[in-house]
């Protein structure tokens, strides 16, 4: 049987008249590779500031790995086992980059020595290893965008929240990235991923949530999401098109 990791009931967040989340249910099984996506201003990356315990929800529940981890601080969030990354990239810029992926590892290790190997690790799978002793600040867009990556990974999350890691990465750069997110996922950890990259959430999830105006209004295999009406009027519309043909 398949095991739930995270579930979200009926998640909901205010900001004055506008309710960004609404009414949000989810679950996400061990292993799965999940996709969500929506119109710009549709709540997505809210929703990964409430899962990530960035805010508390107006209302609902977040429950990670069968605990009930509603209102806990980003920090325990991470402690948890649940790692994010930016929509707006935040690299500690005068810091390089092993000293970046390590500031991640030390959620788990308050020895320099563990937390440096634990990054050295990480820096080999996400292929930043010659940038190693490179400042933050001076990475092109794709390396500031694996670099968001090592530094969750290096949190050693059981689920990874990936917030338009794609976005900015020309052709070839995309297809890398796909291949490293699918690798990530097949080692065994969770993704839940907001991506306006439609072909390429089609290639790495399992399964889509489509959010419009802060409500779920779609779930389902990437084909059933993509033939779903709604789905189509609110957010496909000619972007869809593309990828039929
Ligand atoms: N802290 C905040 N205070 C007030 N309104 C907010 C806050 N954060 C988000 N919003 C509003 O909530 C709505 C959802 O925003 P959100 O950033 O979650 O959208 P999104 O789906 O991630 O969009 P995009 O695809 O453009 O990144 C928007 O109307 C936004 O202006
Ligand atoms: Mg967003």
């Amino acid at each position: 049987m398949q095991k739930t990791l995270l579930e979200l009931k009926d998640l909901t967040i205010r900001f004055g008249g506008l309710i960004a989340v609404n009414k949000f249910n989810a679950q996400i099984n061990v292993g799965e590779a999940v996709g969500l996506i929506g119109p710009n201003g549709a709540g997505k990356t809210t929703a990964f500031n409430l899962i990530a315990g960035v805010y508390a929800p107006t209302e609902g529940k977040v429950i990670f790995d069968g605990e009930d981890i509603t209102g806990l601080k980003p920090y325990d969030v991470c402690r948890k086992g649940i790692g994010r990354t930016f929509q707006v990239v935040k690299p500690f810029g005068k810091m390089t980059v092993l000293q970046n992926i390590m500031v991640g590892a030390f959620i788990n290790t308050p020895k320099p020595k563990e937390a440096k190997q634990v990054a050295v690790e990480i820096m080999g799978k996400i292929g930043l290893q010659s940038k190693s002793d490179s400042l933050a600040r001076n990475l092109t867009i794709p390396e500031r965008k694996r670099l968001e990556m090592a530094k969750a990974l290096a949190t050693k999350p059981k689920l990874l929240l990936l917030d338009e890691v794609l976005a900015g990465l020309n052709p070839t750069e995309i297809e890398e990235a796909i291949m490293l997110i699918k690798s990530i996922n097949r080692e065994g950890i969770t993704v839940l991923m907001i991506e306006h990259v439609l072909q390429a959430t089609m290639a790495i999830c399992n399964r889509i949530l489509v959010l419009d105006y802060g409500k779920k209004i779609a779930e389902g295999t990437p084909k059933e999401v993509t033939s779903n009406i709604d789905v189509i009027k609110a957010y496909l519309g000619d972007e869809y098109e593309d990828v039929k043909n």
